[in-house]
């Protein structure tokens, strides 16, 4: 028997059925509620609407809990790629060989943009910021892929798919290339997914970058934790745009715009200006922490909407983050500022109260910072993992509730009615 919850309103009693999830999540459907009770729900934020049911990611923020389709992050960065993750946020399982061997190879003849769009690049200025590079020539992909605008069938889900997953990689080194007025260079099909980027973002014409295989796999690590995470800012993004049935490209373009704000994607080269500051003089630890509890900063790559305990990523990261530098014989001053920061915060009240913890983003930069990632590109980076969650919350929203278009209403708080008064009048 389906459970209710009953609402008492002006004298009539409302019973509204409760969703649950496979995990226990419980909700109250309010898709009557307006027209049996005249009443709407008012939820800034969206801090307690869930506007969809989504199979692709678990999290459980009290727990610092996040399972990809069921499987716990821990397991999957230790042993699975970027590529793998990405098949299995989109298509619900893990790959078979054979499986994951075609995606690699899709990807692969995907990498190469039409010749054209180069052109595109030449439009913006050298100091354009990469973000918006991104988001401008993913959406103008749709331009040269017409036949993939409207999507009818599972073959044109996939190829669409391939096509951004390779392609972003692609335009997001050109990006960075034509920031530094460097000449672009061609992905080459015989690297891996991540070998290829670093490929395209330092070789330089007939000197080949070959980095090492602890930066590829630090890199792989990076993207696949970055790969989905439930109804972020821009994955609800890009399924409301999808809700209207735009199409894959314009919706993910729109995803990688709410990605860049500081509070969300930003957050990461929010984490490095932060630890520069600290590191050159500019204030100290104690400081920063001040100014975060006084409400004139937010202490940047702290907190989280959904996470009141350590986000299970950021644990992942810090340890990579060890790694990485251990293997690569690099020392980097920020880690150690930023462990510094992180106890100081941890032992405060302030942050101890609010249950605020380290984000994913707290020490993903130091990864980024030793594969010599520039700052600039660091939400790019963001972007580029998140783009097989976005591909496949588009596509979720797209087979479960095609014709159902995203419409909040609001609670109208200006004038009630006034007449038009004519210019002279005014
Ligand atoms: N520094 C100082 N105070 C904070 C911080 C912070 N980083 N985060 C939250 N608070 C305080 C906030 O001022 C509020 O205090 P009070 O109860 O006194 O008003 C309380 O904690 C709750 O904060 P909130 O703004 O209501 O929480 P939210 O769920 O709306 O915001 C957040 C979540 C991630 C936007 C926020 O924690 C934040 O701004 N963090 C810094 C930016 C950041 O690291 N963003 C990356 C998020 S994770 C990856 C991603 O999504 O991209």
């Amino acid at each position: 028997m389906t459970k209710t919850a009953q609402l008492i309103f002006e004298g009539k009693t409302i019973d509204l059925p409760i969703v649950e999830g496979t995990h226990g999540d419980r909700a109250i459907d309010i898709t009557r509620l307006r027209s049996e009770a005249g009443l709407i729900t008012y939820d800034p934020g969206y801090m307690n609407t869930g506007p969809c049911r989504s199979a692709i990611t678990f999290v459980d923020g009290e727990n610092g809990v996040l399972r990809y389709r069921g499987y716990p992050i821990d397991q999957i960065a230790e042993r699975g790629s970027f590529t793998e993750t990405a098949w299995l946020l989109i298509f619900g399982e893990l790959p078979t060989r054979d499986q994951l061997a075609r995606f690699s190879a899709g990807l692969c003849a995907e990498e190469l943009l039409h010749e054209d769009v180069k052109h595109h690049f030449e439009g913006f200025p050298p100091n354009g910021h990469p973000m918006a590079m991104l988001s401008a020539i993913v959406n103008s992909l749709g331009c040269y892929h017409h036949d993939l605008l409207e999507i009818e069938s599972k073959g044109e889900f996939y190829l669409a798919a391939s096509k951004i997953i390779s392609k972003v990689r692609t335009i997001a080194a050109f990006s960075y290339r034509k920031s530094m007025g460097l000449p672009f260079m061609y992905p080459n099909p015989a690297l891996s997914y991540c070998r290829n980027f670093l490929h395209m973002m330092f070789s330089i014409p007939h000197r080949h970058y070959d980095p090492s295989p602890e930066a590829v796999r630090a890199l792989s690590l990076f993207l696949t934790l970055h790969a989905d995470h439930e109804q972020n800012c821009s994955t609800s993004t890009v399924r409301m745009v999808g809700s209207s049935q735009a199409n894959l490209f314009a919706s993910v373009s729109a995803g990688i715009c709410a990605l860049w704000g500081r509070l969300h994607g930003g957050a990461n080269a929010g984490v490095v200006a932060m630890l520069e500051q600290i590191r050159d003089g500019h204030r100290t630890p104690r400081e920063v922490l001040e100014l975060a509890k006084q409400k004139k900063f937010r202490l940047m790559g702290f907190g989280h909407r959904i996470y009141k305990s350590y986000d299970p990523r950021a644990v992942i990261l810090k340890k990579a983050a060890h790694e990485l530098l251990y293997k690569l014989g690099k020392a980097d001053e920020l880690m150690d500022i930023g462990m510094e920061l992180e106890s100081a915060a941890l032992s405060d009240p302030y942050f101890i109260e609010r249950k605020l913890y380290p984000n994913v983003d707290f020490y993903s930069g130091i990864i980024l910072r030793a594969l010599n990632i520039p700052v600039q590109m660091f939400p790019v980076m963001f972007a580029i993992g998140r783009m097989p969650g976005w591909i496949a919350h588009w596509y979720e929203e797209h087979l479960e509730h095609k014709s159902k278009i995203h419409r909040p209403r609001q609670i109208y708080t200006g004038q009630v009615l006034r007449d038009y008064v004519p210019i002279d009048e005014r």
